[in-house]
């Protein structure tokens, strides 16, 4: 029971692996055990999360590319298992988004969020899962959204996205059973990250509203989806699959 969460001798890919959330569970696996690697497509983010996991003692490697670029994808896949076999974890928490009403959304933005959200995870899994699929064993961990079951003016796009993405997952999750692969999801609510940094200094108002919405009255910390993520990447989750962990203090069930 003591080594439940352990995850020792595992190998994490996370992806959108320069992002806030994506860093503390970064540290969190390594804590537990876990060589991990990271992916953006932001070098600037990757260096950031570099410096931050270094001065935590943990040495990363990384890779910069795009969620949505299939050759890319299939070369890192290539490159990690050739120095380190398939990934055991793989954590997704690339993602984008645009407040602003549909009648202000361009139809490249449109596509831009539907690329990253939705083709982007396909694109992603399919890579790795087969992979996984192919040596018997994996853990994959997408992240959501409060937004995908809550739905609201200025986030349709986003919404319908991480909407599609769950369904996804639960789909992926059935048909990748035979083969010992689980696929589950973290849905984070309202959390101070760059995603959310500058709309709110920029609307304190919306800041406090969302915090008072919130059962615990506080927005979401990344370190706050720490514990979802090594429950769902370690042996302790084995009997869970195609499950979302809503992480919001209740806000969703309010
Ligand atoms: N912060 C919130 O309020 C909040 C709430 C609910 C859900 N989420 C979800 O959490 C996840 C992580 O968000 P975060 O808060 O850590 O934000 P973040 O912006 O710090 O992290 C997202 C990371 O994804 C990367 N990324 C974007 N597009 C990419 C692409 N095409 N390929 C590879 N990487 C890409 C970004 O460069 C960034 O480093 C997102 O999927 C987001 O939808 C966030």
């Amino acid at each position: 029971m003591e080594n439940l969460f352990s995850l020792k001798g595992k190998v994490a890919l996370l992806a959108g692996g320069g992002g806030d959330i994506s860093i503390a569970v970064a540290e969190g696996f390594s804590e537990y055990g876990a060589k991990v690697l990271l992916f953006d497509n932001s070098q600037q983010h990757l260096e950031n999360a570099k410096k931050a996991l270094k001065s935590k003692g943990v040495e990363v490697d990384t890779w910069c590319g795009s969620i949505t670029d299939k050759v890319f994808l299939k070369s890192m896949a290539d490159e990690i298992e050739n120095r380190y076999g398939t990934p055991d974890i793989l954590f997704n928490s690339a993602g984008v988004t645009y407040r602003k009403p549909v009648s202000e959304l361009s139809d490249e933005e449109w596509k831009n969020i539907v690329d990253i959200n939705f083709n982007g995870v396909y694109y992603l899994l399919k890579e790795f899962g087969l992979r996984m699929c192919k040596r018997g064993s994996g853990k994959i961990i997408q992240v959501l959204s409060t937004g995908a079951y809550r739905f609201g003016a200025n986030f349709v796009a986003y919404g319908a996205t991480k909407a599609g993405a769950s369904a996804l997952i639960k789909g992926l999750a059935i048909e990748w059973a035979p083969y010992n692969i689980h696929v589950n999801g973290i849905a984070p609510t309202a959390t101070e990250t760059n995603f959310t940094r500058d709309y709110y200094r920029e609307h304190p108002e919306k800041m406090e509203a969302t915090r008072n919405n919130h059962p615990y009255k506080r927005l979401g910390t990344p370190e706050d989806y720490v514990g979802a993520a090594i429950y769902l990447a370690s042996d302790a989750s084995d009997f869970v699959n195609g499950e979302v962990i809503v992480v919001d203090s209740g806000k969703t069930v309010k």
